[in-house]
């Protein structure tokens, strides 16, 4: 009986403990203990500013912050947080840990203070030690803002997001069929023409569906570009620019037909429809190879971290195969199949790239497309995007010893394409999927497979949230569909799978609610049955 009671009370204690710290993605390792520290809030405003931008320095009286190189064991990102009755000590070896510790320490006090509502009692943090760092190096975001636009605005609202619950990359699609979305100073139609479509298929949160007359032009110019940069750089978030090539290119060929297989033919920007369309880049042509390349020059020198991607999905052959050009470059090169050309260009883009310090990131085709030379892949050291079919492209990327990070749009085993419907209720908006892609399979999905060997472990690097736009033209509907599956995302890949839980996960987005209301955040609710 006595062991009961003890059992009892210890289970009693863990559960008001933990009630405490609810901190998303879940940390690594949270030791608690009894009793709490006591704090004025006009001391914990000092923490607080602005939001998810932190002062440098000593922070306050009762907040010491140490980032020394000799907290190695902590990683690149990782920290050890205590709260114990001198007030608040972080760890970390870098300013990202410091940065992710701030994060965990807000996420420590009661969500009142941070939204200001508290009043002037003080507050008792619990007495706990944090030591914490990511299961992966890349935690990212991908949103398409080909299909539709979204401003400015809009994407540092997702930035902000992003850092909340500290994913360090966001992957902005920035090209596709339905519109160019970059200003490319050497290539002015790319964002006049390119950027337009005659109509665009609308669908948001107020009107449903609807079609409109000339979309556009929509674009970020160069000098918004390095400002979204900076201000995902202060989150300690890394953009991935994307230009989609050599297919999902009829955008840019409607603005220089000239580079496309059919110079003579006919050429549109597509209506946000999306698709897959053959008015491809015609890779045998040296000129339309120097657009590729001056567009990533530029892209380049905007973009500063060591990679950028280039796409390369769902691209058909279609136009090489009746291209005399490109028929002459197959004969010549002895290629087995037209899919090769595709490998041809990436490692010569690769070479480019390589040549300014950079490498390719590619989505999983690049691969896995029936004919493709995967030795010459292998060459280029490009990251594979593994969506389609996401588990067995990242197996095969990590037997040929290339990195990966894993998409997985399958909405029958848990779908990081986290765009796609939760819910087809009634009165739900239309969209991607058939309604089943719910916030629980993103969550529950499980990104490395338990029978892999240990020895490609090392192989996936990351895990993605991939958000598409055919269906959403508004940013109420892709805020709507956003939260709370890229919270799950973020927990895949910070959170050991074995500390996972959805009940758990469940219960403490339910207590982020109210601060995704304050910052006016859209948000679905069907997770919260
Ligand atoms: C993709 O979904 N086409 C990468």
């Amino acid at each position: 009986m006595k062991k009961l009671l003890i059992v009892a009370s210890l289970l009693l204690a863990t559960l008001n403990a933990s009630a405490q710290v609810n901190i998303t993605p879940l940390p690594t390792e949270v030791t608690e203990s009894e009793g709490t520290f006591s704090v004025k809030t006009n001391e914990i405003n000092s923490w607080l500013v602005a939001p998810n931008v932190v002062p440098t320095g000593k922070i306050s009286k009762h907040l010491k912050t140490t980032v020394s190189p000799e907290f190695t064991e902590l990683g690149e990102e990782g920290y050890r947080l205590k709260v114990n009755k001198k007030g608040v000590v972080i760890e970390s070896a870098t300013e990202a840990g410091r940065y992710y510790a701030l994060q965990s320490l807000r996420q420590l006090l009661p969500r009142e203070v941070v939204l200001g509502s508290y009043g002037e009692k003080k507050v008792n943090l619990p007495f706990v030690e944090i030591t914490d760092q990511p299961r992966f190096a890349y935690r990212g975001f991908m949103l398409d803002v080909s299909r539709h636009f979204h401003p400015v605005s809009e994407i540092k609202r997702m930035i902000d997001l992003m850092a909340m619950y500290k994913m360090n990359r966001f992957h902005w699609h920035l090209t596709d069929d339905d519109g160019w979305r970059a200003e490319i100073k050497k290539y002015p139609k790319l964002t006049t023409i390119g950027a337009t479509s005659d109509s665009c298929r609308m669908n948001d949160m107020e009107k449903g569906l609807y079609y409109v007359k000339n979309y556009g032009p929509y674009f970020y110019t160069q000098e918004e570009m390095r400002d979204v940069v900076a201000y995902a750089k202060a989150r300690h978030i890394e953009v991935v620019p994307e230009v989609d090539m050599p297919g999902h290119f009829c955008a840019a060929m409607a603005a220089y037909p000239e580079f496309s297989c059919e110079p003579e033919g006919a050429h549109a920007v597509i209506d946000g429809h999306g698709g897959i369309y053959e008015d491809i880049l015609n890779v045998a042509n040296p000129k339309a190879v120097q657009f590729a390349k001056d567009v990533l020059d530029e892209l380049c020198d905007i973009f500063p971290y060591p990679y950028i991607h280039i796409g390369g999905d769902e691209c058909p052959t279609a136009g090489w195969e009746r291209n005399a050009e490109c028929q002459k470059v197959i004969a010549e090169q002895g290629l087995t199949s037209p899919r090769q050309l595709q490998q041809r260009f990436i490692k010569e883009m690769s070479d480019f790239v390589k040549t300014k310090g950079k490498r390719l990131y590619v989505w999983n085709e690049t691969i896995t497309e029936d004919g493709s030379d995967q030795k010459l892949m292998q060459e280029t050291e490009a990251t594979i995007f593994s969506w389609y079919p996401s588990k067995k492209a990242a197996r095969l990327a990590a037997d040929l010893h290339m990195p990966t990070v894993v998409s997985d749009i399958h909405h029958q085993t848990g779908s990081y394409y986290i765009n796609r419907r939760p819910s087809a209720d009634e009165g739900e908006p239309l969209g991607a999927g058939k309604g089943d892609d719910t916030v629980e399979k993103t969550y529950t999905y499980v990104p490395v497979p338990e029978d892999l060997p240990a020895e490609l472990e090392q192989y996936y690097i990351g895990v993605q949230a991939t958000f598409w736009c055919e269906w959403v033209s508004d940013s109420r509907y892709l805020e709507y569909l956003t939260l709370p599956k890229l919270q799950a995302v973020a927990e895949a890949g910070w959170t050991p799978e074995r500390k996972k839980s959805w009940a758990d996960f469940k219960r403490r987005m339910l207590l982020d609610t109210p601060v995704w209301d304050a910052l006016g955040y859209n948000y679905s609710k069907h997770w919260m049955k």
